[in-house]
């Protein structure tokens, strides 16, 4: 089977998605899957060979032309963090073409990737979320009406991203402001979450050989003042696979983060955030694109679990394939 992995994408996350692109290139079994690293970038789609020459990509169908033959791909791999690869654009414009994909379906992508419409939706089945406000670019900005309702510190973000780009922990008034300004060169709509204090888990849920999966739970010890971009990419943070919570803890998790999957209709894989207040968690976000470059949270819990990078990967192609 020809694989196509899409990687790069329109986003600030597009450096990571390669990483992750290269790590799913790498550890692909090629005694069952051909291989094709394609860059996915606003200029350019391109199919990228094995000297780095570059051949563009036929958006009308998705193909390729190389030396006069045409590759057509059995499936798509997608490690493109942000959009068009987790918002559902890619998976849109690959469902009309028939061609299969390893992320869930393009609804599912858009929802989860608008972290206030995916907790909306979770919050009437119990699942338990930050106070929040919603701003959308242009809208008038009551400070003291926002801190009043989600306190200091709190959490300013940009709705649709990753990766901590954008995302500011506000502790003085002050600071709000500007925080609102980083937030909104990310994103034209704005999430405000009070400051949920207690310790901070990621949980990854993949469908596994026809199953949906927990993986061991992941506890994030950040050295800075939260899990930010520093923190999550390099090596400012600690994050211990399995995480040193009860088991009665673990499996409340799991029942949660597997009722969210089932709840949202995932296909693939996702890993969601969590923070622990007063023994119960509270959930953040979900990502369906996670990220899969060697330090990354989801492959660390896949070793744990003894699925290994090359099994992950295969299982994800097959799934689509199905
Ligand atoms: N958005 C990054 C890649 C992650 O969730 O891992
Ligand atoms: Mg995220």
């Amino acid at each position: 089977k020809k694989v196509a992995i899409i990687m790069g994408g329109y986003s600030s996350e597009y450096k990571i998605s390669l990483t992750s692109g290269n790590v799913v290139f790498n550890n692909i079994d090629s005694s069952k899957f051909t291989a094709y690293r394609i860059h996915i970038f606003k200029e350019k789609w391109v199919y990228v060979d094995q000297n780095d020459a570059e051949f563009p990509i036929d958006k009308n169908d998705f193909s390729v032309t190389v030396d006069g033959t045409k590759i057509n791909f059995d499936v798509v791999f997608n490690a493109i963090h942000g959009t068009p690869g987790e918002d559902g654009l890619m998976q849109a414009y690959l469902e009309l073409l028939n061609i299969p994909q390893t992320s869930c379906d393009y609804y599912q992508s858009a929802l989860t990737f608008n972290k206030r419409d995916m907790l909306s939706v979770l919050k009437p089945y119990g699942i338990k979320t930050a106070t929040s406000f919603y701003l959308n670019l242009g809208d008038k900005i009551n400070v003291e009406a926002i801190l009043e309702k989600v306190g200091l510190p709190c959490f300013v973000k940009p709705n649709k991203s990753g990766s901590s780009f954008g995302i500011s922990k506000v502790k003085t008034t002050e600071e709000f402001l500007p925080a609102i300004e980083s937030a909104y060169k990310e994103d034209d709509e704005i999430i405000i979450e009070s400051f949920l204090d207690g310790i901070e888990v990621s949980v990854g849920v993949i469908n596994y050989k026809g199953k949906v999966t927990v993986l061991p739970i992941t506890e994030i010890v950040s050295e800075n003042d939260f899990f930010d971009y520093e923190a999550k990419y390099l090596g400012k943070s600690q994050e211990i696979t399995p995480a040193r919570i009860s088991e009665e803890m673990k499996e409340k998790i799991e029942i949660v983060a597997k009722r969210a999957y089932e709840i949202l209709k995932m296909k693939g894989f996702s890993r969601s955030e969590f923070i622990i207040v007063d023994n119960e968690p509270f959930m953040l976000e979900m990502n369906t694109v996670p990220g899969l470059t060697d330090g990354s949270i989801l492959p660390q819990q896949a070793q744990e679990a003894g699925i290994s990078l090359p099994e992950l990967f295969e299982n994800a192609i097959e799934l689509a394939l199905q």
